[in-house]
């Protein structure tokens, strides 16, 4: 096979992209195994553009280990969201990149996912399922799963926002930019400009106000300014501005879309979910977390990760399927593929919760690994783990007790209510 199948004659109209992702979406995973076998490096050249699809586990984990060759494409829309700036999600393997996320790492210690993010949201879900307790019926996006999460790093971070429904919805819309649109569709981006705008004013006031209130928090926001303090570089009132925003974005969205997909797979699996609940109700913490995170490789966060490509570069060289990815590409590395990969997995397209740990890639992998996956694997079988343990818990009736997605963007989950009891 050629390195590169021009199809520029037949892919011309505007919006094509977006219909053929459409098609591509709604049989990803015919495609993807398609694709594994036959086409595992998949190169083509669509409206004067090169596009690859990495789907093999091996290959999808040699693009996301090499950034400075697969480099992160999120710079110029962080520009847009920092006033210019960046962060470390949108930076190569260079000295600030390791600067800012040990600073942050720093500020936010591996040992409190336990210590503190577990209890604080066991906490919160149980006080949004006592609530839900008297009706029977609990929709797991907005109103557990985003509630528990904006509560949670609001104490967390130190930025609760104005309002919680409204401080959400705005990390809603600026992650949807940031990862959703992939086209650079120019309404997005003046949609994404006021809630930035209002982003950087909250953070900026919050950073103002604290400034004012010292030493009465325990949270990462108060930490970044205990560092400024001692003179640490990388702490200044901007940096801490741009990291925090970064963070806000990252954390917000994110388990309001994880955990609903995950009980739309296991909702309609009545032997999978019969043990989880009976991981949850007898307190079994691993095995419930295997049922969690193996529910969710049926339907997770992504396809894949995009990653624009600097140079010319051989992947999976020395091997039949080696292909040369041109620089100037624009790659997806496909971690859901990767994750039914049969050459890695035993028995992919089964359930089994008897998985090593590196068959997921759920929050990423290599250097750009996501951030808060200390978190994630706690706070996420937490929020599970008190739907789970609800007595015969159930899909609501009707449209309710189905997944609907946002309009805007199609990524968010907006509903999929249960009942119980
Ligand atoms: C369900 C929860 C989450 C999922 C599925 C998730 C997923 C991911 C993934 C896949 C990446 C890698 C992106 C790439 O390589 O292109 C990533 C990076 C990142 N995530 Fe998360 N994430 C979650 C929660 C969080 C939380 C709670 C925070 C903050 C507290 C966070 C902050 C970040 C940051 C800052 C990065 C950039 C890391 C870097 O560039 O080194 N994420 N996340």
């Amino acid at each position: 096979m050629p390195d590169g199948v021009n199809v520029a004659g037949a892919v011309q109209a505007p919006g094509t992209g977006q219909r053929i992702l459409g098609w591509l979406k709604g049989h990803m995973d015919l495609v993807f195994r398609i694709a594994r076998t036959l086409a595992p490096i998949l190169v083509v050249r669509i409206r004067g553009r090169t596009w690859a699809l990495v789907t093999r586990y091996d290959d999808v984990q040699e693009v996301l280990s090499r950034p400075n060759v697969f480099d992160v494409p999120y710079a110029p829309k962080i520009a847009t969201i920092m006033d210019g700036d960046n962060i470390f999600l949108g930076m190569r393997d260079e000295e600030r990149y390791t600067r800012d996320k040990t600073n942050m790492r720093m500020t936010a210690p591996r040992a409190e996912a336990v210590a503190r993010v577990g209890p604080e949201t066991a906490r919160l879900a149980a006080a949004v399922i006592d609530r839900a307790r008297p009706a029977g019926r609990l929709d797991l996006a907005m109103e557990l799963t985003q509630d528990v999460t904006t509560r949670l790093f609001g104490s967390y971070l130190g930025t609760p926002g104005r309002s919680l429904r409204g401080f959400s919805d705005q990390a809603r819309g600026l992650f949807g930019y940031m990862f959703a649109d992939l086209f650079d569709d120019p309404a997005r981006k003046l949609a994404a400009e006021p809630l930035a705008a209002a982003m950087r004013g909250y953070v900026e006031e919050t950073i103002a106000a604290r400034k004012l209130a010292r030493g009465k928090h325990d949270d990462v926001l108060e930490r970044c300014l205990a560092f400024q303090e001692m003179g640490l570089p990388g702490f200044s009132d901007r940096e801490i501005r741009n990291n925090m925003i970064g963070l806000i974005v990252g954390a917000l969205p994110q388990p309001p879309m994880v955990i609903p997909q995950l009980f739309e797979v296991l909702l309609d699996r009545p032997r999978e979910l019969a043990a989880a609940q009976a991981a949850a109700l007898a307190g079994d913490d691993a095995m419930l977390a295997r049922h969690v995170f193996e529910a969710s490789r049926f339907y997770p966060l992504t396809p894949g990760l995009f990653r624009n490509c600097l140079e010319d570069y051989r992947l999976a060289a020395g091997t039949w399927r080696a292909r040369t990815i041109p620089a100037g590409a624009f790659v997806m590395a496909a971690t859901r593929s990767a994750m039914f990969d049969g050459r890695k997995l035993r028995d992919p397209r089964a359930f089994r919760t008897d998985r090593p740990a590196e068959a997921y890639m759920h929050f990423g992998y290599g250097m750009h690994e996501c951030f808060g996956v200390y978190m994630n694997r706690v706070m996420i079988p937490e929020i599970c783990k008190a739907v789970l343990r609800l007595p015969d818990l159930r899909r609501a009736a009707g449209p309710a007790g189905r997944l609907r997605m946002d309009d805007e963007f199609g990524i968010f989950p907006m509903n999929l209510t249960i009942e119980f009891g």
